[in-house]
This record gives C-alpha cells, sequence and structure tokens, in this order.
C-alpha cells in the first residue's frame, strides 16, 4: 500500500516540485493534513533569514509520539514496528509490534513521571543500539521532554560538555553496550563525566552487558526496578503532552568549523512533517517493506531515519546493535537474508569497508527481497557506487544518494528511489520544497551548470531553529556568509538538467567515515598533551574512510623524545580522553614549524596540499612568513 503524497513517477515529481515552489504554504499544509493533531496551525510558514527565525504551522498543537504510535495501533497494532537484530547473531532477535511499542513507551513514559522528568527538561541518553534506546527516545518525546542523545563513541569528557551545555538534569544509559568484539562501558563513562556535572538529578541505567557497575544511591536507579514500580502502582499507559508546534523535540551535537561543538534544536511538527515526507518518498516506502538503516540513533540519520520518519509512517524499521565486520563481513548480508529486508540504507564507509573483502562475505545470501538501497553521509566514490549496484542490488535496485545534514533534520537532496533518475556519484535533484543554489566566493548566485557553495533560498520543515543557548551562533554560522541564505558549509556542482553532485565541505570540518570531526577541536585537543606546543589539523583522501586525519605538531616535550612512536599514541590517547576515539588522528606528523601568514594565522591550504600528495602544486607561497618551514613539512612527509 502506498500513500497518497507518495510521488509516482519522474512526471508527477516535476509537477509537485514546482506547485511546492509557487506554494510552499498550500503544499505543506496540504501534506501537513496527513498527521494528527490536537489543534490545527494557525498559519504554515514564517519566515526571516536575514534575522533568522522560522515558524513553521504556527499555533498547531501536537505530540509526535500519537503519530508515531497511537494513530496506528487500530490498523497496524500488531504489525512489526521495529525489529532488533543483537549484536551477537547467536542471541535470539527482538520483534516490537506497534501494540508492545505502545505499551513500552507509555509505560516508560510514567518512570520518566515517577523520576520528576517533566515537559521542556532535558534528558541526555547515552545508550547501545537496543530497542530501549528508541522506546528512551519517544518517551521522552511524549513528555514532552527534550532528548540530547550522545553517540556511544563520545568520551567523559565530551559527555560532560554535553550535559553542562544543554542544562540536562536526568540521563538515562546502560551499564555497558556490546560493539563487535567490544563492550563500551557506557555508565562507567557517564560517572567520569558526573564528576564534573553535579547538577544531574537522576541517572536510569538499562541492564545490557551485565559489567559489573558503580550505583550510587539517591542518584542512580535500574531501568528495571523502575518498571516494576510502575507495573506494581498500575498505572494507567502515559497520555501524551500537548505540544506546541514550534517546541523544542530534541538537541544533537553536531561538529563546526570553529570551538565546541553545538547543539542542534530540531522542533516538534515541522520535523515530524518533514521526516516523514522525505521517508516514504525517496525511499517509495511501501506498507510493510523491511527497511534497515544501519546508522546508529546517537546520529541524525538515527533520529530521523530509525526512528522518526520510518515509525511515523508506520513502516517497520530495524535496529542493529552491531558492526558491519562482526563476526565476519557477511553480517549486513546475513541481516538482508534473514529478515527479508527491502530497503537498505547505508554508508559508502560501510560500503567501502565491505568491498574490501571482496565476494566471499557474500556467497550463499539471499539479497533478492532488496528493492532499494540507499547512501548517506559522505559523497559515495564511483567504484563503491556500482559494487553496490552490482554486488548488493544485482543491478536491479535503484540507489538514493541522499545528501543532507545535521541541521536539515531530514534528507534535502536526493533521487526518489524507482522515480527519479540516478546518476552516479551525484544526489542528483531537490526534494519537493527544497530551493537550493549555487553562489560564488563573491556572493553572487551561479546560474546554470557549475560550481560553488551550497545554499538554501527557502525554509522547508525540519531546517534548525536555533543552536542551543546561542541563537547568534546559529545566525552567525549558517545565515550570514550569504545574506537571506542558508550556507550548508558544502561546495557542490551542478549540472546543465539542475542535478547536484555534493563535493564535500569548503570548511574546517571533516567528514571521516560519515562522522563530522572539526579540524579545531580536534587540534585543541592535541594541543592539550603537555609536551605540545601547537598542532594543525587538516583531512586527507582515506581509501576506507574517506578522510583521514592528518595532525602536523610541534613537539617540545623531552621526556620520550627519542621514541617517536609512543609519542605519537600518547597524543592519540590524549585525544581520546578528550573528545572520543572518533577522532583519533590517522596520520601524525612531528614538525618545527607551521606554515603561517605575516599576521599569524596558520596557511591550512598549504598543509592540506601536502597531506594529499600535491607537494608540487602548493599554490601562491608568497604571504608565508617562512618559506623553508614548508620544505622541512615536505620532506617529513608521511
Ligand atoms: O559534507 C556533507 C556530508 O555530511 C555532512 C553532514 O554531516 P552530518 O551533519 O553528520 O549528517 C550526516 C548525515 C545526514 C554534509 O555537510 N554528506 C552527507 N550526505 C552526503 C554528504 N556528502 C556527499 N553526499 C551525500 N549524500
Amino acid at each position: 500500500m502506498s500513500y497518497s503524497y507518495q510521488i509516482n513517477s519522474f512526471e508527477q515529481y516535476k509537477e509537485v516540485y514546482e506547485r511546492s515552489i509557487q506554494q510552499p504554504q498550500n503544499f505543506w499544509a496540504d501534506i501537513a493534513s496527513n498527521f494528527q493533531w490536537r489543534r490545527k496551525w494557525d498559519k504554515v510558514l514564517d519566515w526571516n533569514f536575514e534575522d533568522y527565525k522560522v515558524e513553521w504551522f504556527k499555533g498547531a498543537k501536537l505530540n509526535i509520539t500519537e503519530n508515531c504510535i497511537d494513530r496506528h495501533l487500530e490498523k497496524l497494532g500488531n504489525k512489526p514496528a521495529i525489529i532488533w537484530e543483537p549484536n551477537n547473531p547467536d542471541e535470539h532477535h527482538r520483534v516490537l509490534t506497534y501494540n508492545d511499542l505502545y505499551n513500552k513507551v507509555t509505560q516508560f513514559t510514567n518512570v520518566l513521571k515517577n523520576n520528576g522528568v517533566k515537559k521542556g527538561d532535558c534528558v541526555c541518553l547515552y545508550m547501545g543500539m537496543i530497542p530501549e534506546l528508541a522506546i528512551a527516545v519517544l518517551a521522552c518525546a511524549r513528555i514532552g521532554a527534550i532528548h540530547s542523545v550522545i553517540f556511544g563513541g563520545f568520551s567523559a569528557k565530551s559527555i560532560a560538555d554535553r550535559l553542562q551545555d544543554a542544562n540536562a538534569r536526568f540521563i538515562i544509559t546502560c551499564d555497558g553496550a556490546f560493539r563487535g568484539g567490544k563492550d563500551i562501558p557506557l555508565k562507567s563513562l557517564i560517572d567520569d563525566a558526573l564528576e564534573s556535572c553535579d547538577f544531574i538529578e537522576r541517572v536510569i541505567v538499562c541492564t545490557r552487558t551485565r559489567t559489573p557497575i558503580s550505583m550510587i544511591k539517591g542518584r542512580d536507579v535500574w531501568w528495571e526496578d523502575e518498571i516494576k514500580k510502575v507495573e506494581t502502582l498500575a498505572m494507567a499507559p502515559a497520555p501524551a503532552e500537548e505540544m506546541d508546534a514550534e517546541d523544542p523535540l530534541f538537541i544533537l551535537y553536531t561538529s563546526g568549523s570553529t570551538g565546541k561543538p553545538k547543539g542542534v534544536v530540531h522542533t516538534c511538527a515541522g520535523y515530524m512533517v518533514y521526516t516523514n515526507y522525505s521517508f516514504v518518498n525517496v525511499f517509495n516506502y511501501k506498507l510493510g517493506d523491511i527497511y534497515f538503516c544501519t546508522a546508529d540513533i546517537g546520529w541524525i540519520t538515527g533520529h530521523s531515519y530509525i526512528v522518526y520518519g520510518p515509525l511515523s509512517a508506520g513502516a517497520t524499521t530495524m535496529m542493529f546493535e552491531g558492526i558491519p565486520t562482526f563476526p565476519d563481513a557477511g553480517r549486513f548480508w546475513d541481516i538482508v537474508d534473514k529478515h527479508r529486508v527491502n530497503i537498505l540504507y547505508t554508508a559508502p564507509t560501510a560500503i567501502r569497508s565491505l568491498m574490501s573483502y571482496g565476494d566471499e562475505p557474500l556467497k550463499g545470501k539471499d539479497l533478492s527481497t532488496l528493492k532499494v538501497l540507499g547512501s548517506v553521509g559522505e559523497p559515495i566514490n564511483e567504484e563503491a557506487w556500482h559494487w553496490y549496484d552490482e554486488k548488493i542490488g544485482k543491478g536491479k535496485c535503484p540507489i538514493v544518494d541522499t545528501w543532507w545534514q545535521t541541521e536539515n533534520g531530514g534528507i534535502l537532496i536526493s533521487n526518489l528511489a524507482g522515480i527519479t533518475p540516478s546518476k552516479p556519484g551525484w544526489a542528483t535533484l531537490p526534494l519537493p520544497g527544497v530551493q537550493p543554489c549555487l553562489m560564488d566566493e563573491q556572493g553572487k548566485e551561479i546560474e546554470g551548470a557549475g560550481t560553488g557553495n551550497l545554499c538554501m533560498k527557502f525554509p522547508w520543515p525540519s531546517i534548525i531553529r536555533t543552536t542551543f543557548g546561542d541563537h547568534e551562533r546559529c545566525k552567525k554560522t549558517y545565515f550570514s556568509t550569504y545574506p537571506n541564505h542558508y550556507f550548508s558549509g558544502d561546495g557542490a556542482m551542478r549540472d546543465e538538467n539542475g542535478n547536484y553532485k555534493i563535493t564535500g565541505r569548503v570548511d574546517d570540518v571533516l567528514n571521516v567515515s560519515g562522522h563530522r570531526i572539526g579540524t579545531a577541536e580536534v587540534e585543541n585537543a592535541i594541543n592539550l598533551h603537555a609536551g605540545v606546543v601547537e598542532s594543525a589539523v587538516v583531512g586527507y583522501p582515506h581509501e576506507i574512510k574517506g578522510q583521514g586525519i592528518y595532525a602536523f605538531v610541534i613537539y617540545n616535550g623531552t621526556h620520550n623524545a627519542d621514541d617517536e612512536d609512543l609519542i605519537r599514541r600518547d597524543i592519540t590517547a590524549t585525544v581520546t580522553r578528550i573528545i572520543g576515539p572518533i577522532s583519533k588522528p590517522d596520520k601524525i606528523q612531528f614538525v618545527k614549524g607551521l606554515p603561517k601568514t605575516r599576521s599569524g594565522k596558520i596557511m591550512r591550504r598549504i598543509l592540506r596540499k601536502i597531506a594529499e600528495n600535491e607537494t608540487e602544486n602548493l599554490g601562491d607561497t608568497s604571504s608565508l612568513l617562512d618559506a623553508g618551514v614548508v620544505d622541512e613539512i615536505k620532506k617529513g612527509k608521511l
């Protein structure tokens, strides 16, 4: 079965797109009429990109969980909402029907209530990929608490920074998480974080790994005990709180080119409408399809396309606890075979990594149920695209190359599976309601085919509303580079048919294995090492990860100075401690000086070229303070 707002042909896409641009308010009002509202909106859209403020569906009242769960119960109550596949294939998988999800979410909402959580409170979730994470996310949304999910690869220090920034009062975590052959000590990391966060009132700990953990009286409680209390009290299923369209739904931290990560804020109504609309149309989802997005809920892809988009559409969404290479590189294909997966949405890094194992892991795996393949998070190179197409899709599954960002809430540029044409390595056309443009360095819009900086001229419903606690930062980061435009930070090419190809970030943000990492953040962490004087971090092309992290470091420590390898490992350990293992440098080169301009600015452009092995082509170096530094760095290149 399809959806009334599902686009069924290229012709129809063109018509719908045209209408969405000519009459955006009517267009989105029609889409929004497919949802359950406690009260309809007074106005579809108010917007101002100059002094940034955007409001969608103003005056409307709703609760997103009524749209993700309650409204499906009558027709889909016994259908699977979430299929969970554990890290260890020998452990049994779990299936939660929409009825089960309703029971578990309403029950856990009562747990939150009993623990003093109220509408508007910020709840931090630091959990592994188990169904309880989705349940906790939805319970927060049901009670009107703002969730802030932190990916399990971040350090105690990163957690503490995020808790402080968001004024969180509650934490939901697990004893530990299974990921491949590793157990991640989540609760222990939380304990470390809480040494500098005495404002946390309650930590709810869900059992997963049975790792021994500390439990502090008066602060820490077990998830399972709290559920028992709710059962003993025979509390009725918790009703959903009535939310304003523009009440915050969640905060999600992401890296920028400067300073500390920023808390991207998304709100209830616009986010719901857009994630649903884009999910249904990009993947051409038909009721009953088994949909598998391999992302982690700690990232925006997991929020929008494991939880909210699919569940608001009554879909069956999979959650996978593990990693693509555990117990072997055939794991994704085992999962597709076992659960009869129809739609697979993953990242180019995973594709490139699995590709490197050859055909062996594919042997004997039945992938015939697959209808649609998706890619997200980084540019997909043509080799990976063709492997995905031939080996996984057997040449019969459209590949959707979906471009978007944490700040966008949902997919902005992508082909629609089987409806609009695909082009290897190209994200292709904007979704209805999305108005991209390319700007040149002078701030002039580029017409027709060309290359430039990717911007948006008009808001879509799930656009970032603010950066938590610092609206000025939001205005400055996204709306000041090009007046009256949202600037994505990406560069792009456009062909004569209006297709877009994303070429990558034009700022100091790296994309390592699809994870967004700010070079300034990594430099700050390296500089905290006792022997480091200064450092500069750039990206370089990496065969599997897309980009790797290359650090140039000036070191003056004397201890162990003769053991460069040990110093490298110390620096890596420092970065892991400060940010987390995802930001570890791949290469560390010790240098005597960094190329600087006369005003003291590091010329990263030159370092980037050296890291990319383009040492013959360094461009204009006339503004360098000391050209000798560059020769020395070139000689020591790793
Ligand atoms: O550079 C773009 C890249 O990922 C960045 C956004 O990262 P994040 O906020 O973590 O969200 C990732 C998942 C939506 C973008 O600025 N990116 C994302 N999708 C693509 C992409 N680059 C090329 N092609 C894509 N399909």
